[in-house]
């Protein structure tokens, strides 16, 4: 799949701007700060529905604008699919595909996949647990949008959980049965759209797993340290990882009653896929806080790289951005990027020198100057 044309109204430096795109390699170059990232970031968005480098809606609208809007073309099989986001910080957002308001933001997930190669994965490999969190949910829901809905039921039931139990470890004198029988109606909510989260993010990194440690041999070029992937369960290991939905089930209620003491102490949720991780290894050692920046950045890459390769397994290329990476790597993991992304569909590239670019990637140019896109004659 690729994106035809993208236009986007207030939305971060932005007043008014319309790109129409091509199949193929497309690198937008300018100068930092001039509204590369910009561009790109509204892309992943559409796909993912949360940007890449913040986690909350407020700095994507323009300063002083009240709503930012993003509209896209995707072109899938022949078909175009036209995508308007607008974006509302304070009140919901809205969406329409192909003029019609569809029922809820979420229904757009799917519509167009993308995979985002940015500077802030390191910390997928460096960050904390809630970074590998992101990046496998992210996927998830591109892949299976229908568990956005668990994704977002699950939060739900978190956040009520949680304030019932604040509730009453403030006040733990009034923690009654009723209480505990309100509590009981909310472990249970808990257990069912945590259990499938928990099993659908397992699977899925066991599909990702190969794919995985095969980038990494390639991108580092190192075939004797090999990368490994490993799902951490706050549950601890007394659940086999490849169970299947309903033994989670079990396990996250029985494990439930065990912390009962604790959590009503604590006021707060203390198991679940909230609390999961996912443990990133080289060779016998954990890569965060051993992995030095080079590797960390292999790793980084490798997990977008086998991304990229699930989602087109599936069927369909996704849309492939590359923003501001190329600065980063040196000359050898520039070469085995741009030989592993050739064949994309489409890929968007962002840089502030494109000599940084390898040869082989440059396709259509865009100049990207104080929020003014224009494209380059082919030199
Ligand atoms: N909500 C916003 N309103 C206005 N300007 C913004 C907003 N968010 C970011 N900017 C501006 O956008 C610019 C950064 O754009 P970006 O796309 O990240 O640059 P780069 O070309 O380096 O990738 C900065 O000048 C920043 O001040
Ligand atoms: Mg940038």
């Amino acid at each position: 799949m690729w994106v035809q044309s993208l236009s986007l109204t207030d939305l971060r430096s932005y007043e008014q701007v319309d790109c129409t795109l091509q199949r193929g390699v497309t690198t937008f170059v300018g100068r930092n700060g001039q509204g590369k990232t910009n561009l790109v970031e509204a892309i992943g968005y559409i796909a993912t529905l949360g940007s890449h480098r913040v986690a909350t809606d407020a700095p994507l609208v323009r300063t002083g604008a009240t709503q930012g809007v993003i509209r896209c073309e995707v072109v899938n099989d022949d078909r175009v699919i036209t995508i308007e986001l607008a974006i509302n910080p304070g009140s919901a957002n809205k969406a329409r595909v192909n003029r019609s308001p569809v029922p809820k933001v979420r229904d757009v997930l799917g519509l167009l996949r993308t995979v985002l190669f940015a500077p802030e994965d390191l910390a997928l490999v460096k960050g904390d647990p809630s970074d590998r969190r992101k990046f496998i949910d992210d996927l998830l829901v591109q892949r299976t949008p229908r568990l956005a809905g668990t994704r977002s039921d699950y939060e739900r039931t978190l956040k009520q959980r949680n304030a019932l139990l604040k509730s009453s470890s403030i006040a733990r004198r009034s923690a009654g049965t009723e209480m505990l029988r309100t509590l009981e109606v909310w472990d249970e909510q808990l257990a069912a759209s945590g259990s499938e989260l928990i099993s659908a993010r397992i699977a899925l990194l066991d599909d990702l797993m190969c794919l995985g440690r095969s980038k990494y041999t390639f991108i580092s070029g190192d075939e004797s340290t090999l990368l490994g992937m490993e799902y951490i369960s706050s549950l601890g290991n007394d659940v086999p990882l490849l169970a299947d939905r309903e033994s989670w089930r079990l396990a996250i209620l029985e494990s439930i009653k065990n912390k009962r003491r604790e959590e009503l102490d604590r006021g707060l949720t203390l198991i679940g896929p909230h609390r999961d991780d996912i443990l990133l290894t080289l060779g016998q050692m954990p890569a965060k806080g051993y992995a030095s920046h080079g590797e960390s950045w292999s790793i980084a890459l490798a997990l977008r790289l086998a991304s990229f390769e699930l989602l087109r397994t599936d069927g369909v290329d996704p849309v492939l951005i590359l923003d501001d990476v190329f600065a980063e790597l040196d000359v050898s993991r520039r070469q085995r990027l741009a030989e592993q992304v050739a064949t994309a569909t489409q890929v968007l590239i962002t840089a502030a020198v494109d000599l940084d670019i390898p040869e082989t990637l440059r396709g259509v140019r865009f100049a990207v100057n104080s929020g003014t896109v224009t494209m380059q004659e082919a030199s």
